[in-house]
C-alpha cells in the first residue's frame, strides 16, 4: 500500500536519455596543449612540420618490420591516392567486398576505376582470396576490407598477390589496433569515430618505399623535392594541429586500449546467456575496435533494432544493406551476394564507447533480452551471422 501511494504521488519521471550507439572521445584540451605550445613556438603550421613527422614515425614504429607511413586527410582519400599511385589501367575493375562501407567503392571510382562487388566468407565477413582467384575476367586490383577492424589472412593475400600478380590494397579503416603488418599496402582511418582518432585523417602504411613516395607526391600537388609539379595531384596533407591531436591520442593509447577492452568484456559478459547474439571472433579479447557489430538470428536485425529503439537503445547498421545496395553503385558489376545480403539482415551495431558504464551496458542487455524474447520466446533460434 505504502509503495502504491509512493508511486502514485511521485512526480512524473523523465525517460532516461537513449543509450547512444557511439560516443567518440578524442584527447582532452589539456592533453593536446603541450603540442599546441610547440606549434606556437615553431610557427610551423602545415607542410610536413615536426609534429606530423613525429606522428608518422610513431605510427610506423608500431609495425613489426620497417614500414613507411604517409598521412592523408582521410582514409577515403588515402585509398584513392594509393590506387592512383599503383598506375592501374584506367577503367579497370577493382574487386572489393560488397560487405563494406561505401567509402571503399567511392575511392575506387574517384581513382578512375570500377568497383566489382564480390561476396564475403560467412565466417570472417571478409573476402576470401581463394574465391577471388576463381573469378573470371580481368582484375586491376583487389581491396580486401578488414570487417569492422578484424584482420584478414594477410599471408594468404600476399600469396594471392605473388601468384597472380594482381595488386592488393587493404582497406584497414577500422583496424588501427590489429594492423601491424604492412607487407601489403594498407589504409587506416583516424576519423573521430575510430579507436584512435584525430577528427578527420588517415594513413597509408607500406613497406614499398616507391609506393609511399608516390602517394606522398599525390598529397602535395605533385611536388617531389622541387617546385615542379610532376604529376596531376591534389592537396591532401594533414596540418600540425591535426598531428597535435594525433600525438596526444597516441600518448593515451596504451590506457585507452585497455579501456576499450574492459568495456567490450563487460558487454560480452552481460550477454553470456544469449546464444542468439554472437560476437566477431576475438572481438574485445584479442583486438579492439570502436564498434560492436553482433550477429543475430537470420533476418532479425530490423525487428531487434526497432525493439531496442523503443527501449531507449540506439543501434546502427553501419554498412546498411551492403555497399552494393547504395544507389550510387547500382550499375556496378557484381557476383552473387547472398552472404552479404544475409549479413545485412542479421547483424546490428550495438551501443559501444570507450567509457560506457555498467548501467548503460545493463540497459543494452535488458533491451536485447526483451527484443529476443518478444521475437522467439524462450527457445533460442539458430544464429546465422557468425
Ligand atoms: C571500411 C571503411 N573504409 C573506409 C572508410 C573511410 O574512412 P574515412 O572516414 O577516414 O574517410 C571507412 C570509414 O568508416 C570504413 O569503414
Amino acid at each position: 500500500m505504502a509503495l502504491t501511494r509512493a508511486v502514485s504521488h511521485a512526480p512524473p519521471q523523465a525517460a532516461p536519455a537513449a543509450v547512444p550507439v557511439a560516443r567518440p572521445r578524442l584527447p582532452t584540451a589539456e592533453a593536446v596543449l603541450p603540442y599546441l605550445r610547440e606549434i606556437d613556438e615553431a610557427r610551423w603550421y602545415s607542410n610536413f612540420g615536426p609534429l606530423l613527422t613525429s606522428l608518422e614515425q610513431r605510427l610506423a614504429d608500431r609495425f613489426a618490420r620497417p614500414t613507411q607511413v604517409i598521412t592523408v586527410t582521410n582514409a577515403t582519400q588515402a585509398l584513392t591516392l594509393a590506387l592512383q599511385a599503383m598506375d592501374l589501367a584506367p577503367g579497370g575493375h577493382v574487386v572489393m567486398p560488397a560487405w563494406t562501407f561505401v567509402a571503399t567503392a567511392h575511392a575506387v571510382i574517384q581513382a578512375g576505376l570500377k568497383p566489382w562487388f564480390v561476396d564475403v566468407d560467412p565466417a570472417t565477413w571478409m573476402l576470401d582470396p581463394a574465391q577471388v582467384a576463381e573469378l573470371s575476367g580481368d582484375i586491376a586490383a583487389v581491396i580486401p576490407v578488414c570487417a569492422f577492424g578484424a584482420m584478414p589472412d594477410m599471408a594468404a593475400w600476399r600469396a594471392f598477390r605473388d601468384s597472380t600478380g594482381v595488386p592488393v590494397l587493404v582497406d584497414a579503416a577500422a583496424a588501427f589496433d590489429t594492423l601491424n603488418d604492412a607487407g601489403l599496402p594498407a589504409v587506416v582511418s583516424l576519423h573521430a569515430t575510430k579507436v584512435l582518432g584525430l577528427g578527420e585523417g588517415g594513413f597509408l602504411a607500406t613497406e614499398d618505399a616507391q609506393l609511399a613516395a608516390r602517394v606522398r607526391q599525390l598529397t602535395t600537388f605533385g611536388f617531389q623535392g622541387s617546385r615542379d609539379s610532376q604529376v596531376a595531384a591534389t592537396n591532401a596533407k594533414l596540418s600540425e594541429y591535426a598531428a597535435a591531436v594525433g600525438l596526444a591520442a597516441l600518448d593515451g593509447w596504451p590506457g585507452d586500449r585497455l579501456r576499450w577492452m574492459r568495456t567490450a568484456q563487460m558487454l560480452r559478459i552481460s550477454l553470456i546467456g544469449r546464444p542468439e547474439v554472437s560476437f566477431q571472433p576475438g572481438w574485445g579479447s584479442d583486438w579492439v575496435t570502436s564498434v560492436c557489430t553482433v550477429g543475430l538470428p537470420e533476418g532479425a536485425a530490423q525487428s531487434v533494432a526497432r525493439s531496442l529503439a523503443a527501449d531507449g537503445v540506439d543501434t546502427r547498421q553501419w554498412w546498411g544493406g551492403g555497399c552494393h545496395a547504395s544507389t550510387a553503385f547500382a550499375g556496378c558489376r557484381r557476383e552473387d551476394l547472398s552472404v552479404t545480403d544475409r549479413l545485412a539482415a542479421a547483424t546490428l551495431g550495438l551501443p559501444f564507447s570507450i567509457d560506457m558504464d555498467a548501467q548503460e551496458i545493463a540497459r543494452v542487455a535488458a533491451a536485447l533480452e526483451h527484443a529476443l524474447a518478444a521475437c522467439w520466446g524462450s527457445r533460442p533460434p539458430e544464429v546465422s551471422a557468425r
